[in-house]
């Protein structure tokens, strides 16, 4: 058997499979369903969950909640060491982990105290040989045609994360977290389904998981909001009848687009934060070094599951290009540099990644080729000396 693990740690699903894998080969949504009989608890993982849910009815809840964080440990500890075995193909047999190593994109969304029980549980109760984490930028940009500078936007269902990248170097100053991902957005979509009579409740973890495919297979980004809204009044041509994953038949409409519309415009879901294109502009403009601004801004590459919504690409260019028009007027730095010459919108380009799984796949080649370099990783030996902080300082996170 290989024996270097890769596992994209998302707050939609865990993606893993062994180094040098194309792709995972197991992805496993982040829910679990939990049936309570007597004194007896039973918990399920996966395909077994949804199935369970339909025939007995058992009550099925979310391991992360809508920014991205665990809700409750012992769940996720449970949920991840399941994944792990199913894997490796084991049931129980304690210390199967232990001849393996583990490569982790750093978990986007998890803050250094979860950091700090994701390695005990790694090190101390699974037992792995050796760990290492890496950022995601690089590993991402990796699988995009050997280049080396871009910005990424990793749109996940936790949230949106902007990361420059120049030649190989993460600009971290200028990394940015914008509230946002797939999961906001289901929860919108079962309000605004909510607020239309259907049975559901954006508070309830089981509308959220059987609404969050028909949100996958019907929702898009508008080309323009105000002229998709009027074609929504006056027309039925968006019109969508459809069966959530529980069989509630609901008819989308206005729904498909402004479910994503959030994206660009958080207000309208009250949170106060700058829309994607915003964001990525005010990122340029303040944090960008100006000699690599035009580099970076010719190579925005959209990655993650939301990089996958119908017109999203195009939207996003879009915006991004309109805002940058007149940016001698509103940017003092490119203003006060004498010899600025302004960008070229046509230069300024949203692409999508070339993978669904790009994350993983760019993990698996860097986790193949640094399996057997001893300085990239974290052994049982380096954790018992070093503990969690030198596990961040070796994997400079
Ligand atoms: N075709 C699609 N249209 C709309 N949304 C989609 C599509 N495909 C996937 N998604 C959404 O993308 C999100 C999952 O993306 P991804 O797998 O990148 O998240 P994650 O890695 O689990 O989360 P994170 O990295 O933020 O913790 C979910 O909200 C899912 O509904
Ligand atoms: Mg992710």
């Amino acid at each position: 058997m290989k024996d270097v693990i890769v596992c994209d740690v998302g707050s939609h699903s865990i993606k893993l499979g062994f180094a040098g894998d194309h792709v995972p080969s197991l992805v496993v949504p982040c829910f679990y369903g939990k049936s309570d009989r007597g004194a007896k608890e039973t918990v399920y993982f996966g395909a077994e969950a949804l199935e369970e849910s339909g025939v007995n009815r058992i009550e099925l809840k979310l391991v992360f909640d809508a920014a991205g964080t665990v809700k409750e440990w012992r769940r996720f500890e449970e949920l991840f060491t399941w994944a792990l075995r199913k894997l490796v193909g084991d049931d129980e047999n304690a210390g199967v982990f232990s001849s393996l190593k583990l490569f982790l994109p750093r978990p986007a969304n998890m803050n250094n105290d979860e950091l700090q029980k994701l390695s005990e549980l790694l090190f101390e109760k699974l037992k792995f040989r050796a760990v290492t984490m890496q950022p995601e930028a690089a590993l991402i940009l990796m699988v995009q045609g050997h280049q080396t500078t871009g910005l990424i936007v990793e749109a996940g269902a936790g949230s949106i994360r902007l990361l420059p990248v120049y030649h190989g170097h993460a600009i971290v100053a200028a990394n940015r977290r914008i509230p946002i991902g797939g999961r906001v957005m289901t929860r919108h979509l079962v309000k605004l389904l909510g607020d239309q009579g259907y049975p559901l409740n954006a508070k309830r973890d089981f509308d959220l998981i059987v609404s969050d495919p028909t949100k996958q297979s019907f929702c898009y980004a508008a080309p323009s909001y105000a002229e998709e809204k009027r074609c929504s009044m006056e027309t039925s041509l968006l019109l969508e009848q459809t069966q959530l994953l529980d069989g509630t038949e609901v008819d989308l409409e206005k729904e498909r687009f402004e479910t994503v519309e959030c994206m660009f415009n958080p207000s309208l879901l009250g949170i106060e934060a700058k829309g994607i294109g915003h964001a990525i502009v005010e990122l340029v403009a303040t944090s960008i070094p100006l000699d690599c601004v035009k580099d970076i801004v010719s190579r925005i590459i959209l990655s993650g599951g939301l990089s996958r919504i119908p017109g999203l690409l195009e939207r996003l260019q879009a915006e991004v290009r309109t805002q940058f028009r007149d940016e001698k007027q509103w940017n003092p730095r490119f203003r006060e540099e004498k010899n600025w010459t302004p960008l070229q919108v046509e230069n300024i380009s949203v692409e999508l990644a070339n993978e669904e799984f790009s994350l993983f796949h760019g993990a698996s080649i860097v986790g193949d080729a640094i399996g057997m370099k001893r300085e990239f990783w974290v052994t049982q030996n380096d954790y018992k000396r070093d503990g969690v902080p030198g596990l961040l300082k070796k994997c400079r996170l």
